[in-house]
């Protein structure tokens, strides 16, 4: 089958310019002004839209279950919402498994229940839970079996001590990973909620960004980065960033050589530790981690993203329900189900608040959303650009369609979301994924199991950006 897409201005990371692209057996074959409409079967029109890399989120758990509590969409609805949303590939970071579970664990499970479930391309994470010699050597094989990445956490309860780090970080660099991190101090997190325990006030989320201060972000970046130093200069990818302290250390040592990546997500862009002040238990929606900072931080991240100092906005997209929430956190928040859902409105946020603010240019959006994590996480070149032999993942962006997001329009199977009342501009109107129609015009077109699991590159495809 092939497709035309005709009329459209086409955005990549470096370029703007009017093209019709030709695709041929789910890959681009063609880029170029007025192609012969007869050497296709089907036109597209992009008539007044952009034409852009299909979008690419490199931060999701679609499909977290914690035992007592799961998810609300899981794979299947989880990818609905990201191809409504102009997303059509995603690497999920799965969740713990079993204690001293084999590194292969929790990736061969996930495999396993996204394979007949989801509508758009996927890669896992690796994680890492506990480090033994079984773990350190299964991590070769992993990265030869297209996950080269794995997730490190500095808190929670698989979190790793520094002599562990060293030795993940060292190889996975070797095998040709990139190990990523979720950067907070678990000791200052663990003394300031004891605190506010002791003192009885656990019912107050406002209590939630101050048992998790900025500092402690900072003070886990600053660390990872010292910590890369000590094995070999091991590249690392800071996964959620929300802080400008931390923003700051990664510049500094961005400026002496680090190979750090950065990633940030619209809820740290866009909203400010002022939700958990609103008036009623909706305050309890906001429950995340890292949580929600000061509009000081929120500019700084904007700023980091014009710069080139942070590289992606991923989600981070965690559909605990509201009612989730309340059950479990109104009477402590601390038991709280954390995180939000977002994949579906990353894109048309970022556009609105990005592009049409002024704070992002077009290019610079085509690459915080799709080349930068293709290439970073080693999805490129098959996703993340418009070029010659690359899948025919396009999102036609029509910059005229008006929202007001609300979960009456969004297809995220979770019962709310945190940017509920945002005025957007800007919606994707047609998404395709290797050249076949995943929705058009807010229909689904896509069957389950329609995505493919994406083989990821190894990080010697790295290239600097
Ligand atoms: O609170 C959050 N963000 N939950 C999801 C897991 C994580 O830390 O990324
Ligand atoms: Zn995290
Ligand atoms: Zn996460």
């Amino acid at each position: 089958m092939s497709r035309l897409v005709a009329g459209g201005t086409v955005v990549t990371a470096t370029k703007t310019f009017q093209s019709d692209i030709l695709i041929e057996e789910g890959r681009i074959v063609g880029i170029g002004e007025n192609i012969d409409r007869k050497s296709s079967q089907e036109i597209v029109d992009a008539t007044g839209c952009y034409v852009m890399p299909g979008a690419i989120d490199v931060h999701t758990h679609l499909n977290l279950n914690l035992g007592e509590e799961k998810v609300s969409d899981g794979f299947y609805h989880g990818s609905v919402a990201a191809a409504h949303g102009g997303t059509t590939s995603i690497v999920e970071h799965p969740g713990f498994g079993p204690a001293h579970c084999a590194l292969n664990h929790q990736m061969d499970l996930y495999r396993d229940q996204a394979k007949d479930e989801m509508v758009v391309d996927y890669g896992f994470h690796g994680v890492v839970q506990h480090v033994d010699e079984h773990v350190l050597s299964a991590i070769k094989g992993l990265t030869a079996t297209g996950i080269s990445s794995l997730k490190v956490y500095l808190t929670y309860g698989g979190r790793l001590g520094d002599e562990d780090i060293i030795k993940v970080m060292k190889a996975t660099h070797a095998a040709g990973g990139l190990t990523a991190f979720h950067a907070e101090n678990h000791a200052i997190i663990g003394e300031l909620t004891q605190e506010i325990r002791d003192k009885g006030d656990i019912t107050d989320p406002a209590n939630h960004p101050r048992s998790r201060p900025d500092y402690s972000e900072a003070e886990a970046v600053n660390r990872l980065i010292a910590l890369s130093r000590a094995a070999g200069n091991a590249p690392i990818y800071i996964v959620h960033l929300s802080t400008a302290s931390g923003l700051e250390i990664i510049k500094e040592a961005r400026r002496n050589g680090f190979q750090i990546h950065v990633e940030t997500c619209p809820q740290y862009l866009t909203l400010t530790e002022s939700c958990y002040q609103e008036a009623d238990n909706k305050r309890l929606q906001y429950i995340m981690s890292p949580p929600l900072r000061t509009q000081k931080d929120c500019d700084a991240l904007w700023e980091g993203l014009a710069d080139g100092s942070i590289d992606v906005v991923a989600t981070d997209h965690c559909s605990f329900s509201f009612a989730q929430k309340l059950k479990n956190g109104k009477t402590d928040i601390f038991k709280a189900p954390g995180g939000i859902p977002g994949v579906e409105t990353r894109v048309p946020l970022l556009f609105s608040e990005g592009v049409l603010k002024n704070r992002i240019d077009l290019n610079r959006f085509v690459q915080l959303v799709a080349t930068n994590p293709a290439t970073i996480m080693g999805l490129a070149p098959q996703k993340g650009s418009i070029d010659i032999g690359s899948d025919a993942d396009l999102m036609i962006f029509d910059p005229e369609i008006e929202k007001i997001i609300s979960t009456q329009v969004l297809h995220q199977h979770v019962d709310y979301t945190p940017f509920a009342g945002m005025r957007v501009k800007g919606w994707p109107k047609t998404v395709l994924l290797r050249g076949e129609v995943l929705v058009c015009d807010g229909k689904l077109s896509a069957t389950k199991g329609f995505g493919r699991f994406i083989n990821r590159r190894k990080n010697k495809y790295l290239v600097k950006v």
